[in-house]
């Protein structure tokens, strides 16, 4: 498409009008980059008074990859192109904002290149909300990562398929579905930008209020995701710890009862603290218990003695077992299997309405 700018002054004066009351910044350039109008909008916007523009080269309030970015774009405006695309410039204060811009190249009345005319909107709150966005997916896929290792280490490979997959459901759950509506108003409030900025306005405050509950999902996950220090910590701090924290979230009386050393092998220690987390999980999602009784100890003949106790609503244990089966969780066969690999033994005893006891006992190899 070809535009023509007439110097007839009637339409000078529409232009101008148009120009001054869209609400977005509008800029246009001479056939050498050169500023040669620009209007209120866009003077607020950078901070630069109209002076301070008139005349200059546009590169000149670029600088980097964006000043390329500028350069780029307009050779394609010389060659007659439209086209849309995103920048970042610093306001004449410092401060980093990044632009949306639409530009069209103009046209002489003998049909040469003239220059362009760009309309530039301040995108720069909902970039932040992407970038914000994109971190939290990365620190998310590097816990992943870093646990998968753990995992392969700890137990070369078995029990990570459905610990992965118990890690995807709760990703899926709890993040994946706030990303993904947050991606949608992005989307919204992009389109909604040239016409409706108040609308943005409030997309973006809804947008930032969905973004909280994401941040707070993420931290949930990423604190069931990592494994303590054990080594810094010691094991005992570290379930002195859990307990505490389970009992602050829960609401639920859980007394911790320990008499076990400091220097369990690492594999009994990680192992170990792994049930009690599933164990305590269950009771939180499941039980409805007012009490919880945790107790490890190390017996005469060199066995770590687990027992976790609840006051809950209990369950029919043969039904449970062959649901998960077919359920792909860590759950009571994972917490099983990870005794095996201990080389202990996992009983459970419960009944409906009598509560839910789980014993494990593992033989301390030095
Ligand atoms: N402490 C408990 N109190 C009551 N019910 C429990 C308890 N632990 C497990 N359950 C029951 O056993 C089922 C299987 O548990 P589990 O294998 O951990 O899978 P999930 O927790 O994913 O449902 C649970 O769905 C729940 O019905
Ligand atoms: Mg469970």
């Amino acid at each position: 498409m070809v535009y023509k700018v007439d110097q007839a002054e009637e339409l000078e004066g529409k232009y101008r009008m148009f120009f001054e009351n869209m609400g977005e910044g509008v800029c246009i350039l001479n056939e050498n980059m050169a500023i040669i109008s620009v209007n209120d909008k866009l003077c607020e916007t950078s901070g630069y008074s109209r002076d301070e523009l008139l005349g200059k080269e546009v590169t000149s309030f670029f600088e980097g990859a964006n000043k390329k970015i500028i350069e780029k774009e307009f050779k394609k405006r010389t060659k007659g192109k439209t086209s849309h695309y995103t920048v970042a410039a610093k306001t004449k204060e410092g401060k980093e904002l990044f632009f949306s811009v639409c530009s069209v190249p103009l046209f002489d009345k003998e049909g040469k290149f003239d220059g362009a005319v760009a309309v530039i909107s301040d995108i720069t709150k909902t970039k932040k909300a992407e970038e914000k966005l994109k971190e939290h997916t990365i620190e998310l896929e590097k816990e992943v990562e870093e646990r998968t290792e753990q995992l392969v280490d700890l137990y070369g490979g078995v029990a990570v398929t459905e610990e992965r997959n118990r890690l995807a459901q709760e990703i899926h759950d709890g993040l994946a579905q706030t990303l993904a509506s947050s991606l949608l108003k992005i989307d919204f409030c992009e389109r909604l930008l040239d016409d409706n900025p108040k609308k943005v306005k409030k997309e973006l405050l809804a947008l930032r209020k969905i973004l909280a509950k994401g941040i707070k999902a993420t931290r949930h996950v990423i604190f069931d995701l990592r494994l303590p220090k054990f080594h810094r910590t010691g094991f005992v701090t570290v379930l002195r710890k859990y307990l505490e924290e389970f009992r602050r979230k829960t609401g639920i009386a859980a007394t911790l009862n320990l008499k076990v050393e400091e220097s369990l092998p690492m594999k009994i220690q990680v192992g170990t603290y792994r049930i009690i987390r599933e164990a305590m999980n269950n009771i939180r999602k499941h039980a409805k218990a007012k009490n919880v009784d945790l107790r490890l100890r190390t017996d005469k003949n060199r066995n770590l003695r687990l027992i976790v106790k609840d006051d809950g609503k209990g369950f029919d244990l043969n039904r449970a077992l062959t649901q998960s089966k077919y359920a792909k969780n860590f759950g009571l066969t994972g917490m099983e299997e990870q005794t095996k690999l201990l080389g202990g033994i996992f009983t459970v005893k419960t009944e409906k309405g009598q509560g839910t006891k789980i014993e494990v006992k593992v033989p301390i190899e030095e």
